[in-house]
């Protein structure tokens, strides 16, 4: 039987994949993750509650920044493959990259020693699309030069994938580098522009786009995600490789917004009309090399992805028992009159 550890496994798309590997396959499911205040960690907890007797999973708190925490998880234990999702995302001062060295470089170094050390068969890195930066254009190709990275974020990211890259080079590794474009679905990061809208909305609070509404993102459903990171698991062509794994198109805020509102059967209500803004954002993947070389093709409709988030948003409450929303600078969207 089969092993595989998956770091951040505890958050929204690592507890998707936990899911997925343990309905459908016989392996055997580690998850490390540190639970910590991102969004609330009962959530995180609340992600795997429904997993957490199946006797192929176990459950480890710590942080992957602490190379004895990784180093001890690794001492008698033998994984076939890592999949790395755990990462810092949001800054306490987005200016300060001091908080993402720990974590997004010194944690992705503890996870390739150890990879290294105990012979890990395949490395999955979880990067994202922000690695090209804002003055790449779409579609976003794998090719694309990565420079001059503004965000903290990106940048370690970037690094991420030049360590896993260092390290195939260096040892017998194989490392595949995956960059995400907007994944959404149940259990989403409560703090995301999808989540405001759809708790504006059922609120009927008004919402004000920070972005010109007609701003087009790639949105990727994230059962489509999952089944690009299992696809890539066994990918053994190369030993480095850099995949897109997005929808391969993009969708306005517009559009996402009606969407909400014919599935929610409520109107939205804004602060100020849906103008135009001076500056308008198009971004979406090029997904060819994923799909030649992974098989790796998105099957969700925007239509039915966002029907699948509205059916988990209205059902599973838990998310409304333990929604802290500060004002945070993650959100492109806010909604005046919080909900709380
Ligand atoms: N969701 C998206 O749209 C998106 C887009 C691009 C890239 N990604 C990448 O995908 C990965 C997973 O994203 P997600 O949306 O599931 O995020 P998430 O925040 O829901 O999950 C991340 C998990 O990692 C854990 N974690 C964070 N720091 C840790 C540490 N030091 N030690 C152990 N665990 C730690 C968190 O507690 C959380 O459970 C991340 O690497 C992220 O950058 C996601």
């Amino acid at each position: 039987m089969k092993n595989v550890l998956i770091t951040g496994g505890a958050g929204f798309i690592g507890s998707q994949l936990v899911s997925s590997f343990l309905a459908e396959t016989d392996w055997k499911v580690c998850v490390l993750d540190d639970f910590n205040n991102s969004y609330s960690p009962v959530l995180k907890y609340h992600n795997l509650a429904p997993f957490t007797k199946d006797p192929r999973l176990s459950l480890f708190g710590g942080d992957i920044s602490s190379e004895a925490v990784v180093e001890g998880l690794f001492e008698h234990r033998k994984f076939h493959c890592i999949i790395h999702l755990a990462d810092k995302r949001y800054p306490e001062d987005a200016r300060n990259g001091r908080t993402f060295e720990a974590i997004n470089i010194q944690g992705t170094l503890n996870l390739l020693n150890a990879a290294r050390k105990s012979n890990v068969e395949s490395f999955i890195f979880g990067s994202s699309a922000e690695v090209y930066g804002t003055k790449n254009t779409s579609p976003l190709s794998e090719t694309l030069p990565i420079e001059e990275n503004e965000s903290p974020f990106a940048l370690t990211k970037s690094i991420g994938e030049s360590l896993c890259h260092s390290y195939t080079q260096l040892h017998k590794m194989r490392c595949v580098c995956l960059r995400f474009f907007n994944v959404y679905g149940p259990r989403q990061d409560p703090h995301t522009l999808l989540f405001g809208l759809a708790r504006a909305i059922e609120n009927g609070t008004p919402i004000s786009l920070r972005c010109d509404s007609d701003s087009q993102f790639d949105y990727v459903f994230v059962s489509d995600i999952v089944d690009g990171i299992k696809a890539s698991i066994d990918y053994d062509r190369t030993s480095f490789e850099i995949f897109n794994l997005g929808s391969g198109s993009c969708v306005s805020i517009r559009l996402i917004i009606e969407h909400l509102e014919s599935i929610m059967k409520r109107p939205a209500k804004f602060t100020k009309a849906l103008f135009p803004a001076e500056k308008r954002t198009t971004l979406f993947a090029q997904i060819e090399k994923a799909r030649t070389m992974l098989g790796f093709e998105p099957k969700v409709s925007i239509e039915d992805g966002i029907r699948s988030f509205v059916d988990w948003f209205q059902t599973d409450r838990m998310w409304e028992k333990y929604q802290d929303f500060p004002d945070d600078p993650r959100e492109k969207a806010t909604v005046s009159g919080s909900s709380k």
